[in-house]
């Protein structure tokens, strides 16, 4: 006998991506939005109720490999609690949707209005707040990570991603400019871990995640007072596992290179982007998603051995001194 309403079911979602992903071959739309497309879809399509259907006809769309590079959805952070830092735009944007696209529920601590981020969060199908935060503030910070875990029912995940990063000549940087940037980028961490720390001691889970720059691995010039404050979130990071490691905390760092965010865009010259594009290993700057993945992972437990380790995850910035091979 012929199920009538699996037989609607099936060929619904089947030709619901099929369609989603002809759409974006015809109108070649670029691999990271195509992501976000699919992600949503498949999101949309998961949470019905005839899951081996879906099975089905997602092994098909991996079998056709649209699929592959696009999705990559495990659900590793199923019921968890996240903080992200600065998460109103730039990288902390890209990593709170990939958080809450393996399935944590968001808050974001940021001095900008970040209802956007938690507006595609919630698209996702998971909770999300945006909190007003200035991370440079105990008072705010306290009140705020509290708050989360109280609405959350837990905290399990942070990461310190706020930052600012001006460039000034050594000789030419303002007390005001070095204790500004001190203050965001290292006391910020500094105040959030430990309000943090409070919820994940008593539970004797975490994960903290710090956003570090290539700059703590190389020297780069007009910009000491924040170099060192990404060599120091990276030192930072090491004495925190160690302290933290035996209460089931883990403590690691990720250290971007150049990544083209809209302050990045706004305020370097583009002479100056092009001319370290050159030398990349990978043969272009960063984008935000680019450290989505790598976050996710950190978070979850397929990383629960990984602590104290700081990442370069810079397309070879840091480490490598690029030449392409002539023509
Ligand atoms: N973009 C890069 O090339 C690059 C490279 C290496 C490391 N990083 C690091 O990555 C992080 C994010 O960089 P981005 O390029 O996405 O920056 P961004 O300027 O796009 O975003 C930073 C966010 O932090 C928020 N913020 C600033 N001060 C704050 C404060 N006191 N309290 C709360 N929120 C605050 C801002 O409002 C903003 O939303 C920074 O820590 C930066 O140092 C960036």
């Amino acid at each position: 006998m012929i199920d009538v309403e699996y037989g609607f079911y099936t060929y619904y979602r089947r030709y619901t991506l099929y369609l989603t992903w002809l759409l974006c071959e015809i109108t070649n739309v670029k691999l990271l939005r195509r992501r976000l497309i699919l992600n949503f879809v498949y999101d949309k399509l998961k949470n019905s109720s005839r899951q081996p259907v879906w099975t089905v006809m997602w092994s098909r769309c991996e079998e056709q490999n649209f699929g592959k590079e696009a999705v990559s959805s495990m659900g590793s952070l199923d019921g968890k609690a996240a903080i992200v830092t600065g998460g109103a735009t730039g990288i902390g944007r890209a990593v709170a949707l990939g958080l809450a696209r393996e399935g944590a529920d968001v808050a974001i601590f940021d001095i900008r209005d970040a209802a956007d981020t938690v507006k595609e969060v919630k698209s996702s199908g998971r909770r999300g707040e945006a909190l007003k935060v200035d991370v440079t503030k105990k008072g705010e910070v306290v009140a705020s990570v509290d708050r989360v875990a109280s609405d959350f029912g837990r905290l399990d995940i942070l990461v310190n991603n706020a930052g600012i990063y001006p460039a000034s000549p050594f000789l030419e940087t303002s007390e005001e400019e070095m204790d500004t940037v001190f203050a965001v980028n290292l006391k910020g961490p500094f105040l959030c871990t430990q309000a943090a720390l409070k919820h994940m001691v008593s539970r004797q889970y975490g994960r903290i995640i710090n956003v570090s720059s290539a700059q703590a691995l190389i020297g780069f010039a007009i910009q000491a007072h924040y170099t060192a404050t990404k060599g120091g979130i990276a030192a930072v990071t090491r004495a925190l596992a160690a302290e933290f490691g035996p209460l089931g905390i883990t403590v690691n760092a990720i250290t971007p290179g150049l990544t083209t965010t809209e302050t990045v865009v706004n305020y370097f010259p583009s002479e100056l982007l092009a001319t370290i594009e050159k030398r990349m290993a990978l043969n272009r700057l960063g984008v935000a998603e680019d450290y989505a993945g790598i976050v996710a992972f950190l978070a979850s437990d397929a990383a629960s051995y990984i602590t104290g380790a700081v990442i370069p995850v810079d397309g070879g910035m840091a480490t490598c001194f690029a030449m392409a091979p002539e023509a």
